[in-house]
């Protein structure tokens, strides 16, 4: 399925850029379009140049809920929005009023429409996060022609992916920058490492494994192979690099030392994500309720006018565990750079 070791994995919110994939591409690495937040037109107009270069390609989409908020939830995010109140005025942004109702564009975050665009028009291959395509959408998608990747955490995850019909996994550690793609409650102890976790859903099931968390280097990509995966896919590693679309202040934040950790946070958007952990994690990690993609929403304004502002305080600053190793250039050297170590 996959003719290279390394992936540029789906990164979305302006990081993946088509330049990026493409330069990935070029340098030898399997790319993937981010098709997470935009509109069915925004994907088409992302996807048009990588159709236009005529080679594999994947396209990731968000699974949306399946269920509706709870009225827990629902109350928690109208004190949250109280909350942020305060953080939002120190950047003259506002908090909206935010009452999606399920059938909401931004709570389905466009899915029928994009799939219509990618069965009329198929990619060659296709993956998805945060939940699992149905078994007759991975055979629709099947029949039109193209592979499917179900994004997974757990080998329980892998074992519901597996009955969904899917050709391969990706395979995500907690290590890995961005939201975490799980869909089931963690397990008690969740392996340490993913060369640990790529142990256990390799003797679970028998599905290609793409590994991704925390890979920061060769011997990194290296230790995830030698586990049993076909290949390793990298995030944080391409955020610096010129031909990605991540914000200057976030490409910044990644090289400045006074960044110490790294935090598993909802404060962003309501729904786990690894960030270098800054002012606002420190804040509202503790009270950010269970309530996605409403708190994205929420905070969309206020993320925007701290980045106008250049300060990265109240910014989702994405980055896995080896955030440190990231580098600034283009993502040919990087990509070039984690191939020649192998
Ligand atoms: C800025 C950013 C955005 C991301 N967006 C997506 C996305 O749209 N879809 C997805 O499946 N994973 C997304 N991820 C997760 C990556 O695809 C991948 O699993 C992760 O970056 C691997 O870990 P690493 O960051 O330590 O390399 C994102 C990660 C980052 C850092």
């Amino acid at each position: 399925m996959f003719v290279t070791p390394l992936i540029a994995a789906p990164m979305a919110g302006g990081t993946t850029t088509p330049e990026l994939a493409l330069a990935a591409h070029g340098a030898g690495a399997f790319a993937f379009a981010a098709g997470g937040y935009k509109t069915a037109e925004q994907l088409a107009t992302h996807l048009a140049p990588l159709r236009a270069a005529g080679h594999d390609f994947g396209v990731n989409l968000f699974v949306p809920r399946a269920e509706p908020l709870s009225a827990t939830a629902s109350a928690a995010l109208a004190m949250y929005r109280s909350e942020l109140r305060a953080t939002a005025e120190r950047y003259g942004a506002d908090v909206p009023e935010l009452l999606l109702t399920e059938d909401d564009p931004r709570v389905q975050d466009s899915w029928e429409e994009k799939l219509e665009l990618l069965l009329a028009d198929p990619v060659p291959l296709v993956s998805f996060t945060f939940g699992l395509a149905p078994a007759p959408l991975v055979t629709k998608l099947h029949k039109a022609g193209s592979q499917v990747v179900a994004s997974v955490t757990s080998v329980a995850e892998a074992l519901a992916a597996v009955e969904t019909g899917v050709d391969a996994l990706m395979v995500q550690h907690a290590n890995a920058g961005g939201h975490t793609a799980a869909f089931l409650p963690a397990p008690a102890q969740p392996p340490a490492s993913l060369s640990e976790l790529i142990l256990a859903v390799r003797s679970a099931v028998n599905l290609p494994l793409i590994g991704a968390g925390g890979i920061a280097s060769s011997a990194d990509l290296k230790a995830v192979l030698a586990a049993g995966a076909v290949a390793g896919a990298i995030g944080t590693a391409l955020i610096r690099t010129d031909e990605s679309g991540a914000r200057p202040v976030h490409k910044d934040a990644l090289g400045d030392p006074s960044y110490t950790q790294t935090a598993m946070t909802r404060a962003f958007t309501g729904k786990a994500a690894r960030a270098l952990v800054n002012d606002f994690v420190r804040e509202h990690s503790a009270t950010a309720p269970r309530a996605y993609p409403e708190v994205h929403f929420l905070t969309v304004p206020l993320r925007a006018a701290a980045a106008t502002a250049h300060d990265p305080r109240a910014l989702n600053l994405w980055a896995g565990s080896g955030w440190r190793q990231a580098r600034e250039g283009s993502a040919s050297h990087v990509i070039v750079d984690f191939l020649k170590g192998l």
